[in-house]
């Protein structure tokens, strides 16, 4: 089936679906973005990632392309296009296109960009078995809350990963601090049976998928804190997982060559998911 994509007020074949050189989003990386999960054909905490986009455009200074009931029946036709029911929609926001100088344009408009496609299921290995995560220096600019599209630092953490055979690298501050991973959030479990995740601050994109999983643990009763964790602590947690999107929650096993415990999914890891699951079957936050 061939795949449409929405630009700029028009729906395209993916091969005619272009932006100019001069966007700024390809000069600049000047823009902002959302990956939205599809189930159903509906759209997962839609309303969430609507309002962490509004806050990534207000912070670059980046007008809404369009209204909200604009951008919602603009990404509902380009699920209904793809005949997407379980995948993704992404959605782009630039400031648009414009003779290439650093300061903003007076004029320019924003380029707005939606594609949306099926995902396969992800690997039930994935959650039978755990995944490895590899540690690596934070090295992105200090806004990693705005969910630019400068993802460069992200891409070359990936593929390190990638290249040792490891799913995903949490990333580290100055500090010895987890921030998060490449894209996703990161998530441990203490001997207590704390589940701790580092605090929303200007250091972390504060995911919705970790939001979702704050809001299903706290109506479970189950113990959570929010604050910094050291790679140290996290090497010595009897849990560990990873939170987004596209994973939902993913158990860790291993970090760096350090096992976790035994080496197995956590029990905690597997409650959260089946909880989240349920909060995905009841339609999510809206
Ligand atoms: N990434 N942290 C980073 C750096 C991310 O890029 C993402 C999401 C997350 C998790 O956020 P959420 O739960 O809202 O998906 C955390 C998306 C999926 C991506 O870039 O593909």
């Amino acid at each position: 089936m061939s795949r449409i994509a929405y630009v700029n007020g028009r729906y395209l074949p993916h091969r005619r679906a272009m932006v100019h050189v001069e966007d700024r989003g390809f000069q600049f990386a000047d823009g902002a973005y959302e990956v939205i999960a599809v189930r159903g054909g509906g759209l997962l905490d839609e309303g969430p990632h609507l309002r962490r986009l509004h806050r990534s455009l207000s912070a670059l200074q980046i007008a809404p392309p369009m209204s909200d009931a604009a951008l919602k029946s603009v990404m509902r036709e380009t699920v209904r296009r793809n005949r997407v029911s379980a995948g993704m929609l992404y959605i782009q926001v630039t400031r648009g296109s414009a003779p290439r100088e650093f300061a903003f344009p007076a004029t320019a408009r924003p380029t707005l960009v939606m594609t949306a496609r099926n995902l396969k299921p992800l690997d039930p290995k994935l959650l039978t078995d755990g995944v490895r995560v590899i540690t690596v220096p934070d090295i992105r600019w200090a806004r990693p809350d705005i969910k630019s599209v400068a993802l460069l630092p992200n891409a070359l953490g990936k593929q390190r990963a990638k290249e040792v055979g490891a799913y995903e690298a949490w990333q580290v501050d100055r500090d010895g601090n987890v921030t998060e991973g490449t894209s996703s959030n990161a998530w441990i479990v203490t001997a207590q049976d704390e589940i701790i995740t580092r605090h929303a601050d200007q250091g972390i994109l504060n995911g919705v998928t970790r939001l979702g999983i704050l809001k299903v643990a706290g109506e479970a009763g189950l113990k959570l804190i929010e604050r910094s964790f050291s790679v140290a602590e996290a090497k010595a947690a009897r849990e560990a997982f990873l939170t987004s999107t596209t994973n939902f929650i993913v158990p860790v096993v291993r970090i760096d060559d350090v096992n976790l415990g035994e080496g197995r999914p956590g029990k905690l890891a597997g409650r959260l998911r089946a909880l989240y699951d349920d909060y995905v079957a009841a339609g999510g936050g809206k």
